[in-house]
């Protein structure tokens, strides 16, 4: 059972903390962008066990990371975690799905993937098995043969000539009414939004795991990337199940 530790009051666990969490993800003010991002670590900060994050989560975890998508208008990942965890087919519950249709929202959040060298097979299940149609984030420098065979298959969005332009990217995703982008990661997409300082939102679950080794953590960066200052965070909330710790931070207000 999920409950929350903060605030403390009022106690909440179960349904109406699910019910808390939607509503709070949606009173985000219409026509505004706003970039969440969830992910999952270990208590050491590794982002992979065996090179992929499902090692780090639980159906609790699980039960959260499906519950933020819920609201999303769009769920943007970048290229290697599609590569690697692979994504494709329905991304939410006939349930989650309801949800949104009796919430004023399309039955569905389209999947947009960052790439900036667009080495994506159109061939990936994340191209032709979307419910809805995707959108591909790149840059103007991309190999033209590949943004022709991916644009069969997906949307494609142009933010920047040869480095990401988040701005353009947030920007073009409002263009198409997109304002709730939820991010999934991985590490370098989050590094990225960081230092375009346009991360308003970072949930991180603690897993309960001393893992070791060489691991990512949960930001990263491209080679090159100039340093960026830290990013000061607020506590917003903190959901326990057994071992396992749920943080939701916010960019603060000024
Ligand atoms: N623990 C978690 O919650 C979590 C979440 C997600 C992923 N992961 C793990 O993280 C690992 C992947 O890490 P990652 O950092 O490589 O993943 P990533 O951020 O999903 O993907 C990196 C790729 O996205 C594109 N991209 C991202 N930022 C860009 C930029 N500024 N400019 C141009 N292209 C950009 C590039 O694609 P191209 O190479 O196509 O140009 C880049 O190689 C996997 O092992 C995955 O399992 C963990």
């Amino acid at each position: 059972m999920i409950e929350r530790i903060f605030p403390a009051s009022p106690a909440l666990s179960g349904g109406a903390l699910d019910a808390e969490l939607l509503r709070e993800a949606s009173a985000v003010p219409s026509g505004r962008s706003r970039v969440s991002f969830n992910f999952v670590a270990s208590v050491d900060g590794a982002a992979t066990v065996e090179g992929r994050s499902g090692k780090l989560g639980n159906p609790d975890d699980q039960h959260l990371f499906q519950l933020m998508r819920r609201t999303a208008d769009v769920i943007l990942v970048g290229a290697q975690t599609v590569r690697t965890e692979g994504y494709g087919g329905e991304l939410l519950s006939a349930e989650a799905r309801q949800w949104r249709l009796g919430h004023g929202l399309p039955e569905r959040p389209p999947l947009a993937v960052v790439s900036g060298s667009l080495n994506l097979d159109p061939a990936l299940e994340v191209f032709t098995n979307a419910p809805v149609r995707p959108l591909v984030v790149t840059l103007a420098s991309a190999p033209a043969d590949r943004r022709e065979a991916l644009g069969r298959m997906a949307d494609v969005v142009l933010a920047g000539e040869r480095t990401l332009d988040v701005g353009t990217l947030v920007a073009e995703l409002g263009r198409r009414g997109l304002h709730r982008i939820h991010s999934e990661g991985g590490p370098t997409l989050l590094g990225t939004f960081h230092a375009a300082g346009q991360v308003d939102e970072l949930s991180v679950t603690v897993s309960p795991l001393l893992v070791g080794g060489l691991a990512k953590r949960i930001a990263d960066v491209l080679p090159g990337t100039p340093a960026v200052s830290p990013q000061g965070l607020e506590l917003a909330h903190i959901l326990k199940s057994g071992s396992m710790l749920f943080l939701r931070y916010l960019r603060p207000l000024n």
